[in-house]
């Protein structure tokens, strides 16, 4: 099965992240969308047979590139799409089509909408972690007065890992 898991960026990083992906979070490949001109192409050098899922966190022509190599029943998970947060005029998707001639399912998800079982999360998470089934790399900056500059570091890809902002140690 063929799967985009882009959330958290994972599949579109720059190069050193490309062997961080693969080496350390077990990718069977990666590559770094910067480099490439032509993502349709890339994609389809990459998934010859299609995706079966996409976790969508980046919008725009990625999204528009992705639905055209998505196979028949592929299924899309719309997380977020952080490349129009800051467009003062968003860009359209100009393929929209490839839902309906390909059954493609796509549905929005909101964390929010499940806090009731963020402690299950937690006690199943914890045990993963523990276990060394679920990988992670925080990048980590000091006070709150750091906070506006990590965030804007997300959309200039700064951050390597999860962007923390640790407000106090005490
Ligand atoms: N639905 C929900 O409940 C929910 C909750 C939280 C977050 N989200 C979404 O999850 C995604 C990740 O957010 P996060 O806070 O966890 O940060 P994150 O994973 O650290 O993602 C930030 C990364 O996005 C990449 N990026 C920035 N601009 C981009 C662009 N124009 N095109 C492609 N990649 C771009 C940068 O990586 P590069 O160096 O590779 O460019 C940056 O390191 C976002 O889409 C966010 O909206 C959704």
């Amino acid at each position: 099965m063929a799967f985009i898991f882009d959330s958290f960026l994972f599949f579109f990083v720059i190069i050193k992240q490309v062997e961080l992906l693969k080496n350390k979070f077990g990718f069977d490949d990666a590559f770094n969308y910067k480099k490439e001109s032509n993502l349709n192409q890339t994609l389809q050098r990459f998934f010859p047979e299609g995706i079966d899922i996409y976790f969508e966190n980046v919008g725009g022509a990625t999204l528009e590139a992705v639905l055209q190599n998505m196979r028949l029943h592929g299924r899309i998970v719309a997380c977020g799409m952080i490349s129009q947060y800051n467009l003062v005029e968003p860009e359209g998707i100009r393929n929209l089509f490839q839902i309906v001639a390909k059954r493609i399912r796509m549905e929005g998800f909101v964390v929010f909408d499940y806090f009731a079982n963020y402690y299950k999360f937690e006690e199943m998470t914890v045990q993963y972690i523990k276990g060394g089934k679920i990988t992670y790399v925080e990048d980590i900056v000091e006070g709150l007065e750091n906070a506006p500059s990590a965030l804007i570091g997300l959309y200039e890809g700064r951050n390597v890992g999860k962007q923390v902002v640790v407000v106090s140690r005490e």
